[in-house]
């Protein structure tokens, strides 16, 4: 065994549903059903150093709650996600009984002050949405930090968003979020962001208009906003204008290439996302973990070639060149999006999807298992950074965490142990 192995359990603590490491205070937060907990990372079945905290819905909410026909389950307050703001400051979003809702913690040597729940502006009410976020601290008009976020939001649209800005007293930006039509945002599924250089990208399952002529067929995508961003003049006012996205293939290759094409997870290490992707919720679904460099993600976005429609029965096709608005460079990051012109915001707001998806480094999966439903991925970084070779750990829908070695550039790969931490068989949603 190559594993070595600490546990906390509480059994009046459920639901892990959001891990956080936090190495500047050397924590681990836990992220629960009505708990926020810290535990020492070092050794998480330490004691002493554990701090845990209530943070449960009001009466209030609750009875409103299920007198709305939800179940008890339901009307709790799962915490969706936890972001570090700055050294002793945590943000964390809840659930709380169908009233989302934020709050900040003070992390205090012998104590986590929670302040009381604030509206939420992005947060799911449905325990079951899968929510992500990421605090940006440069890089942003003013420079003003920022937490950027993907939710479903209570009308049951999904919005990707980043709030007003305010830099000593003075707004530098609007809230920024999508724009209405089902083209920038179909039934997605959220499940990582990432603040890359002058980007912010977004990992997520949606239903893809391309394909609905024959059934539903979910994708998935990487979307990027830049966070030089002020929205537009004209039609695109408080909305990006700067909202790509595209497919992203994870696939075993042949002359019918056969698709992974509901994502999971997503790691960044080494400029190279690592996602994880799922061929079907249904009967015998394989797994497999695709590589894809920072570089053919931003290529892509750079490319000058979209997806489009000429009606809406016509087949999806790539757009004519001639009907890019002369000399203009959709989507590139400049200072001043306000003064875009109206043409401009047109195209971005009509065309936000790419015409080719972003490939797979190797053209195929570095690691591909048959028959496992894969739900979490977590690389370990240092080691991997170090070089030799790069160190997976995927959880499946069945409580088996697989630790996986890839070497050689994605050439090889091998399983070194397959580890059950739980004492029966059930999802592990983080790791
Ligand atoms: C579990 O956590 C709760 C809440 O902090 C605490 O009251 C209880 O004593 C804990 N139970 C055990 C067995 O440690
Ligand atoms: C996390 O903290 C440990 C111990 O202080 C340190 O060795 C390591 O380099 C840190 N890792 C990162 C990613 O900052
Ligand atoms: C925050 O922590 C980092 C190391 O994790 C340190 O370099 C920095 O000085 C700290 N900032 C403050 C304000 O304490
Ligand atoms: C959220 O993601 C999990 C894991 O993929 C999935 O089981 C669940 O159905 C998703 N939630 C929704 C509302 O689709
Ligand atoms: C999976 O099974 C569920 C329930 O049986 C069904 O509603 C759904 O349409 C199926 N999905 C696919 C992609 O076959
Ligand atoms: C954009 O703003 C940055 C920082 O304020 C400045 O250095 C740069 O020259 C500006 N670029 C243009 C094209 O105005
Ligand atoms: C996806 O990748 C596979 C393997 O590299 C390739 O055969 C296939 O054509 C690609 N699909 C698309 C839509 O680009
Ligand atoms: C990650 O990058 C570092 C620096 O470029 C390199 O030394 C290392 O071998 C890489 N790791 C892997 C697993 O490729």
């Amino acid at each position: 065994v190559d594993l070595v192995t600490k546990t906390f359990q509480n059994d009046s603590i459920r639901d892990h549903s959001y891990l956080y490491i936090d190495n500047s205070t050397g924590s681990l937060f836990v992220g629960a059903r009505n708990y926020l907990v810290q535990l020492k990372l070092e050794d998480i079945s330490d004691k002493s150093a554990l701090k845990t905290e209530k943070v449960v819905a009001s009466d209030e909410n609750r009875k409103l709650c299920s007198f709305n026909g939800k179940s008890v389950e339901y009307c709790q307050n799962y915490i969706k996600y936890i972001v570090r703001v700055d050294n002793s400051t945590l943000y964390f979003c809840g659930t709380d009984a169908n009233t989302p809702s934020e709050y900040q913690v003070t992390i205090n040597d012998n104590k986590l002050e929670i302040s009381s729940p604030q509206k939420a502006t992005a947060c799911p009410r449905d325990p079951k949405d899968n929510t992500t976020a990421v605090y940006v601290t440069s890089g942003n008009p003013g420079d003003v930090p920022a937490l950027y976020s993907a939710t479903i939001l209570d009308n049951g649209k999904a919005t990707i968003s980043r709030p007003q800005l305010v830099k000593d007293g003075k707004k530098v930006s609007e809230k920024l979020e999508n724009a209405d039509p089902i083209r920038w945002l179909n039934e997605p599924q959220f499940v990582a962001s990432f603040d890359v250089g002058e980007d912010v990208y977004f990992f997520f399952r949606e239903i893809a208009l391309e394909y609905t002529n024959f059934m539903k067929k979910m994708v998935s995508r990487v979307a990027r906003v830049c966070k030089k961003d002020l929205g537009g003049s004209s039609l695109l006012v408080n909305k990006w204008t700067t909202y790509q996205k595209a497919r992203l293939n994870c696939s075993l290759p042949g002359s019918f290439p056969f698709y992974f094409d509901l994502i999971q997870d997503v790691q960044l290490v080494n400029n190279t996302f690592y996602g994880l992707f799922i061929s079907s919720v249904n009967g015998s679904s394989g797994s497999a973990i695709c590589a894809f460099t920072v570089d053919s993600v931003k290529d892509r976005f750079a490319d000058r070639v979209y997806k489009y429609r000429e009606t809406p029965n016509s087949i999806w096709t790539p757009l004519p060149a001639s009907k890019i608005p002369d000399k203009s460079e959709p989507g590139k990051c400049i200072n001043d999006s306000k003064s875009l012109k109206d043409v401009e915001e047109n195209f971005m707001m009509e065309y936000p999807l790419k015409d080719a998806p972003v490939q797979q480094q190797g053209n195929k999966p570095l690691v591909f298992m048959d028959g496992i439903q894969m739900h979490v991925l977590q690389v370990d970084k240092e080691r991997s950074r170090q070089g030799g070779s790069l160190i997976l750990y995927a959880a499946s829908n069945t409580g088996e965490v697989y630790k996986i070695h890839s070497w050689d550039n994605g050439k090889k790969q091998a399983i070194s142990t397959v580890f059950s931490p739980l004492p029966k068989s059930e999802v592990i949603w983080d790791m």
